[in-house]
Order: C-alpha cells, then sequence, then structure tokens
C-alpha cells in the first residue's frame, strides 16, 4: 500500500482515453457541424462523457441542470444515462448556441428529454424550485462559477451530484498571478469548493479537471 499517487502523463492519460467507450456518429458528425458553424471547440472529451454518465447512473439520476449547454454535446450526453423518464434543463447565454442545439437535441435519440432555457444563468437559476434537481454540471463562463454553485447547492437535492468542468483552468491552474481573468477565476472557485462544507467534493483529472462533488444530507 502507498500513499503516494502516480501523477496521469499525457501517455497514462491517452492509455486511459483509448480504453473508454467512444462517442457515436451522431455525437461525431454533432461536433463537424458545430466546428462549421464557428462554435468553440470546447466540448467535454469522450472519456469525461462516460465518467459523467457513470456518475448519473450510479447516482441513479432524472432531474438534471446544466449551465453552459454549448453545442449541446453534454447535454445529450447526460440525458442518456438517465433514462426514458429523465430531463436535462440546460441555460445558454447565446442565442447561437441555444439555436444550435435546440436542432441537434430535436435530431438526437432523446430529444423531448432535454430543455433549453435562455438567458444568463444568474437570471435562470434563481426560477429554478429548491431541491428539484439529482444533478447539476456547471460549465459555462468562468466568472459566475461562484454564482451558480450557489444556486446549483439549493437546487440539488440532498445526496444530489455536483460537477463543475475546468478545475484545471485549461492546464493554467498553478500559474502564479495570471493575466487571465478566467483563469483567475477558476483559482478563486477552486478554494471555494475546496472549504464548501455543504458538499464532499475532489476534482478529477479527466478533461480538464472536472469537480465531482455529493452534497451533504440536511
Ligand atoms: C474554455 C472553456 C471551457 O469550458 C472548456 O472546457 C475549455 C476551454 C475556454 O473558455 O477557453
Ligand atoms: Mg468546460
Amino acid at each position: 500500500m502507498s500513499e503516494k499517487s502516480e501523477p496521469v502523463s499525457a501517455e497514462l492519460y491517452a492509455y486511459l482515453a483509448a480504453r473508454t467507450s467512444q462517442e457515436d456518429s451522431f455525437l461525431a458528425k454533432l461536433k463537424l457541424a458545430a466546428r462549421a458553424a464557428e462554435i468553440p471547440s470546447i466540448w467535454i472529451s469522450p472519456e469525461q462523457a462516460a465518467m459523467m454518465q457513470i456518475l448519473l447512473k450510479l447516482k441513479g439520476a432524472r432531474d438534471v441542470i446544466e449551465v453552459g449547454t454549448l453545442a449541446g454535446y453534454s447535454a445529450i450526453t447526460m440525458a442518456r444515462a438517465l433514462g426514458p423518464a429523465g430531463r436535462v434543463r440546460t441555460i445558454e447565454f447565446e442565442d447561437r448556441h441555444a439555436d444550435f442545439a435546440e436542432k441537434w437535441i430535436a435530431d438526437s435519440d432523446v430529444a423531448g428529454r432535454i430543455q433549453v432555457l435562455r438567458g444568463d444563468g444568474r437570471k435562470v437559476l434563481p426560477e429554478i424550485a429548491d431541491e428539484s434537481a439529482d444533478a447539476a454540471f456547471v460549465d459555462a463562463d468562468k466568472s459566475g462559477y461562484a454564482t451558480y454553485l450557489q444556486h446549483c447547492l439549493r437546487i440539488l437535492r440532498p445526496g444530489g451530484l455536483m460537477m463543475v468542468d475546468n478545475a484545471f483552468a485549461f492546464g493554467s491552474v498553478l500559474e502564479k498571478d495570471p493575466e487571465d481573468a478566467s483563469v483567475r477565476a477558476i483559482q478563486d472557485f477552486n478554494e471555494t469548493m475546496a472549504a464548501c462544507d455543504e458538499l464532499q467534493s475532489l476534482i478529477l483529472p479527466i478533461g480538464d479537471g472536472c469537480w465531482v462533488g455529493v452534497k451533504r444530507d440536511a
């Protein structure tokens, strides 16, 4: 037994990624179309998708809140892990992204299980009822993360699953005094998460680092 952990090198990461279920042709086509539509290529990776689906299935999640729809890749991924009674409410600020996501969601196998809520998360989240979700995924503008977390903690049921993307700040989280405001926002947010008594959480080194937490019971 050892308390020392093996750092995940690029080689080890490629090894695990190659042994994770790959995306289907529908999501591959969605990505091609999103690139053609000049939507930023910042969706989650197939291995992060697999991780999130496994966590949602273990949780037995039915209702999911997402902040940051982008092209709809993660919303479709999550909806597929919820079963026929599941639903994802996903919030998107950019109309252009919401239009794209809605079209692809409508053509997907989980059409009807995903609702795109348009607007700023700071305005949309307050309209969502307390304890009405089993899981939440935040992957939006980094300046809003702390606010989105507070709302999600209210919206999650006890025992709910909290996931937050980009804990490694695009690989720059260890930078001292970074110029990029998003990196600074994530550094501050990570301290908030680490000190958050309402969650038991840790950063999983998948993708750009993904916070995974469980909301404590009452
Ligand atoms: C960026 C945002 C993301 O959510 C991500 O996963 C990767 C990059 C970005 O703003 O550059
Ligand atoms: Mg992200």
